[in-house]
């Protein structure tokens, strides 16, 4: 099994900390993906890089069989705590533990960017049935809010060594298969209300800052603080949610 080195440290040291500091996902972007790929009782559906189950937890309600597939054990561990209803099994994007044909739709939230895109897609069309649907979600922070920009200039977003969803021409990767039809797009919005020592989760549990030596890290968590000192203890850190879907020919 491989993931890339930054995700295996970086998500593998810091499972508590993503489940404490990650948003969860708007319940209009769900909505649209549980109606339009028909996700419900009866259907199986394939949750890649499940992580620690942030979008699983809401996909328990519409009675589908979910199976959650997660390379990292730090995170699967927090996932089989946080979700005991559902399938967890360890495996990659790359090569699913899923037999042909199988999942009713294949979901993966803030993670096709870290896959090899190629491989993933030709194994979400490998374990779906000709109809089925694939589903990718992200949430974005809304850095057209001056000090959510500031945060992410102290992180350097902009610059940072990890793969970056906005890099890769979705569209165009999924037409590229031959195997999908067009892929369709919205957009929703969220906020996430949390304190300061959350906020310093949400930063220390990115992947890249989480595999960064301690005292480094120690020092960010500062910087965070003093850059949001003088606002409410109530943060609200608003995102941004892009949903991506297409049926399987
Ligand atoms: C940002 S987290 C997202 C977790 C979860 N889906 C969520 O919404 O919070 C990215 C996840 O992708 C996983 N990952 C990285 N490379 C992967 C690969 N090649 N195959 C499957 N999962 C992978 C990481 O272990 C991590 O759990």
């Amino acid at each position: 099994m491989t993931v890339e080195d930054v995700a295996a440290r970086g998500f593998g040291s810091a499972g508590d900390a993503y489940e404490r500091g990650r948003p969860s996902y708007p319940v209009g972007a769900v909505a649209c993906l549980v109606e339009e790929l028909s996700i419900g009782p009866g259907a199986t559906v394939v949750e890649v890089a499940a992580g620690t189950g942030k979008l699983t937890r809401l996909l328990v309600p519409t009675g589908a069989r979910v199976v959650a597939v997660e390379p990292v054990a730090g995170m699967r561990q927090v996932l089989i705590d946080k979700v005991p209803d559902v399938a967890v099994v360890a495996g990659t994007a790359e090569a699913l533990p899923v037999a042909s044909a199988r999942a009713d739709a294949v979901l993966a939230a803030q993670a096709f960017h870290w896959f090899r895109v190629g491989e993933a897609l030709a194994e979400a069309a490998r374990v779906l049935r000709p109809g089925g649907g694939l589903g990718l979600v992200w949430n974005d922070r809304d850095d057209s809010v001056p000090w959510v920009a500031e945060l992410s200039a102290l992180i350097h977003w902009d610059d940072r060594p990890v793969p970056n969803h906005h890099d890769i021409d979705w569209s165009a990767a999924v037409a590229g298969t031959g195997a999908f039809a067009p892929l369709r797009r919205r957009r929703f919005r969220l906020d996430q209300p949390l304190d300061v020592d959350t906020l310093v989760d949400r930063v220390l549990s990115t992947s890249y800052i989480a595999a960064r030596p301690a005292a480094e890290q120690r020092a960010l968590a500062g910087d965070v603080r003093a850059l949001v000192a003088e606002l409410p203890d109530r943060i609200v850190l608003p995102y941004r949610t892009e949903v991506f879907w297409c049926r399987r020919r």
